[in-house]
């Protein structure tokens, strides 16, 4: 008995060690160590063996019991990496990965880009903060003008100047291309902006407009409106109406602003635009000779024209968001609905 359990010992001990993978431990546990495997017939055997004999073959049998226990849990415990890997499911849809999307309001104004950049428009930035001379001073802004009243604008405190603020509309950026580039210009200016607005569902204190600006020789009013108008056309609904309306800026003459049949009552009259039938999407203008002169640009030689879009108000009747606060709330449950 003791020559069996010995030469099992040595069998197992060149078994263990031809192990490579799980499943060779699997078939050797198979063998050996289930009820009906080598290790419990041997076990069983112990009922015959003579009773004075009993406790040397019960201990040699209890030694290989632990000994095959501990290889056994030793060569599992390295191999439990391994089969973690293969009870792995690769039929299973993968997980999606979650991942944020554009803002409306950035959508927008990509798209409005988008439509001027195939006209030949190219994009021209400027800095948040300004000073009057940008803003309102070069632009034909009297001095005493209500928009530089501390109730409209801004101001930021400067140590030692009085005249910075945060810019009101993006003219500020045509008063820079004008300073900087010789004519032809022809540019967009998207960006924010601030005025001291109470905030309600409709204005808010910060918004975002698009500018344009337009110089060369020989343009005219008419370049102006097919310009806003073949615009218009492809960024609104094919079936709106357009119409130009006199209007006064400092910064242009003759100005116009242009509405667009409203796109909630289709030109019947609605609460959105207060009972008219018509909705103001941009305002615009030829600029004025003074604004060019001030700018180092000849108005005997050039003319041009400007216009100037709110986009807030075009995201509100795209997403049908009806409160502009809700554009600047960033609630994923808003923004998720326009991926
Ligand atoms: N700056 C104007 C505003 O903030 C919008 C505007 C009107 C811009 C006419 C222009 C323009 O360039 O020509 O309300």
């Amino acid at each position: 008995m003791l020559e069996q359990i010995d030469s099992l010992r040595s069998l197992l001990d060149d078994e263990f060690r031809a192990v490579q993978s799980a499943d060779d431990l699997e078939a050797l546990r198979l063998r050996h160590l289930v009820k009906k495997g080598t290790l419990q017939g041997l076990v069983d055997q112990l009922r015959s063996v003579p009773k004075e004999d009993k406790p040397t073959v019960g201990k040699a049998l209890n030694e290989l019991r632990t000994w095959v226990e501990n290889r056994f849990d030793q060569l599992e415990s390295s191999f439990a990496h391994q089969q973690k890997v293969q009870r792995v499911d690769v039929t299973l849809p993968s997980r999606r990965p979650s991942s944020g999307s554009i803002h409306p309001i950035t959508q927008t104004v990509n798209d409005i880009i988008g439509i001027f950049s195939s006209m030949g428009f190219e994009v021209a930035e400027g800095g948040e903060v300004e000073d009057d001379a940008h803003n309102f001073g070069l632009l034909n802004f009297p001095p005493d003008h209500p928009a530089r009243d501390m109730q409209d604008t801004f101001f930021v405190e400067a140590a030692d100047r009085g005249d910075i603020l945060l810019r009101t509309h993006t003219s500020s950026v045509q008063v820079r291309v004008m300073q900087s580039t010789p004519p032809p210009i022809r540019c967009i200016m998207p960006g924010r902006v601030y005025r001291n607005e109470a905030v309600s569902a409709r204005s808010l204190a910060e918004f975002h407009q698009v500018e344009g600006l337009y110089i060369d020789k020989h343009v005219t009013m008419a370049d102006l409106k097919g310009t806003i108008m073949s615009f218009a056309r492809r960024f609104y609904n094919e079936s709106a109406e357009f119409r130009f309306r006199t209007s006064y800026f400092p910064f242009t003459e003759p100005s116009a602003e242009v509405d667009m049949t409203c796109f909630l009552c289709s030109g019947q009259g609605c609460r959105v635009c207060k009972h008219s039938g018509w909705l103001e999407i941009c305002g615009c203008g030829m600029v004025h000779p003074s604004v060019l002169r001030a700018c180092g640009i000849d108005p005997e030689v050039y003319s041009g024209f400007a216009f100037g879009f709110g986009v807030e108000r075009v995201v509100m009747m795209r997403t049908g968001i009806d409160d502009i606060r809700l554009l600047y709330e960033n609630d994923v449950r808003i923004l998720e609905q326009f991926r």
